[in-house]
């Protein structure tokens, strides 16, 4: 037997099973959230990452990401990574030293963009609100007037703060009327919200799989309109990026070749998921991210707490209620996940603690156990809360509303 190098030590770890609790936690933060049965099952195969199987894998997951979108694009790619690679795809693709990007920033992911524009040498303009809402289309038609723009970039949702994009239909329009490129992050929205990517004339839109698909995170999706695709396949610029670049993606994902060896797990998981969606329908899928979501917001505002966001734009798919005064929410969240296995997220330093309502999560159990655990953490600090109201009025809205698809 060859030694080995005996000044580095050979580390013990235990198995897994000894490190993860005996009931794992309800996922309820901004993602990742929980998956079916069947996604979870499909993650945990291997397949030979191309050959005839995998082919008829990556067929279904377009066609199906293509209904999902609302879309007819040809170009449609997972991208192995988070939604940020895809975010990165697109940006990449798009931009180079010269072009101009104008960026829609109401929170950290949309801010996003920005980063990523400015890494590839792109000429970045940011718009925002001062209020932090999102920015709307008359503030957009203003930009507008006063310089061109190669692409604008947006998000539907943001996560960080609990905003909706509410004028995103007519922003796309005014971009695309102004000769601009459209990209759109709707990596907590999609298949929780309407999202017209071919109605509304969207170029690019970017997606996560841990999010409102209800799959295993490390693959993203992404669509190309065939303008957008066209000024990525035509840049004359260098290619900084062979991973995250179109030309070789389309090889795998049009052509059936080699590109790179496909995480294979998550793209099994990503075909029952988008399956998943497709029984159930968009329609019907709305319908329980909606009544869900409206479902906690009324137990939440009926047992004493504040949402963050105003009715007006509040995102649905993610539920930032605001931290009252004298409530530590480290300690109230710790208590959630020790006394009851309910974890709900922070904010990025947002006055808010934050519940996720995207794919899974929107289901009744999760909803009555989780406003539960968060009327007892946050009552318990002294907050005079009242919770049997709040399940009371949950309990109502469900009834009304949404006892079929919840
Ligand atoms: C709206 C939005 N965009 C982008 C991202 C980035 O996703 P990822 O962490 O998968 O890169 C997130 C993640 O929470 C998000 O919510």
């Amino acid at each position: 037997m060859t030694p080995v190098d005996d000044s580095i030590k050979r580390p013990q770890p235990p198995p897994l099973d000894q490190l993860l609790p005996a009931e794992p936690l309800l996922l309820m933060t901004a993602g990742p959230v929980p998956v079916p049965a069947e996604v979870a099952r499909a993650g945990s195969l291997v397949i030979n990452h191309v050959g005839e199987t995998m082919a008829m894998v990556v067929r279904h997951i377009r066609e199906m990401a293509r209904y999902v979108f609302q879309t007819a694009d040809a170009k449609i790619y997972g991208v192995s990574g988070p939604a940020s690679a895809a975010m990165e795809m697109a940006m990449t693709n798009l931009l180079w030293p010269g072009r101009r990007v104008l960026v829609l920033r109401n929170g950290l992911f949309s801010g996003r963009f920005a980063e990523m524009a400015e890494g590839v040498g792109a000429d970045v303009t940011i718009l925002q609100d001062p209020s932090g809402g999102p920015v709307t289309a008359p503030q957009v038609a203003e930009a507008l007037k006063t310089a061109s723009y190669d692409v604008v970039t947006m998000v539907q949702g943001e996560t960080s703060c609990g905003v909706y994009t509410r004028d995103l239909d007519e922003i796309v329009a005014l971009s695309r009327s102004h000769g601009a490129l459209t990209v759109v992050d709707a990596v907590c929205t999609l298949s929780t919200m309407p999202l017209k990517k071919d109605e509304w004339g969207i170029d690019v839109v970017v997606t996560g799989s841990q999010k409102g698909l209800s799959s295993l995170p490390g693959v993203s999706l992404i669509s190309f309109s065939d303008r957008a695709w066209e000024v990525a396949a035509q840049r004359s610029a260098p290619r900084p990026h062979w991973c995250l670049d179109v030309l070789r993606a389309e090889r795998f994902w049009g052509e059936s070749k080699y590109h790179y060896t496909a995480p294979v797990p998550a793209l099994l998981a990503l075909h029952e998921a988008l399956r998943l969606i497709i029984e159930e329908t968009l329609e019907r899928r709305f319908l329980r991210h909606l009544h869900s979501s409206l479902s906690l917001q009324k137990g939440v505002e009926a047992m004493g707490l504040k949402l963050y966001t105003p009715p007006l734009t509040r995102l649905n798919s993610v539920l930032a209620i605001e931290i009252p005064e004298g409530v530590d929410d480290a300690v109230a969240r710790k208590y959630m996940t020790d006394r009851f296995k309910v974890l709900i997220a922070d904010a990025f330093g947002i006055n808010a603690v934050r519940i996720g309502q995207m794919g899974e999560q929107c289901r009744a159990p999760n909803l009555f156990r989780t406003l539960h655990a968060l009327g007892v953490a946050f009552s318990r600090q002294g907050l005079a809360l009242d919770s049997s109201a709040g399940m009371a009025a949950m309990e109502q809205h469900l009834a009304e509303f949404a006892e079929d698809v919840l």
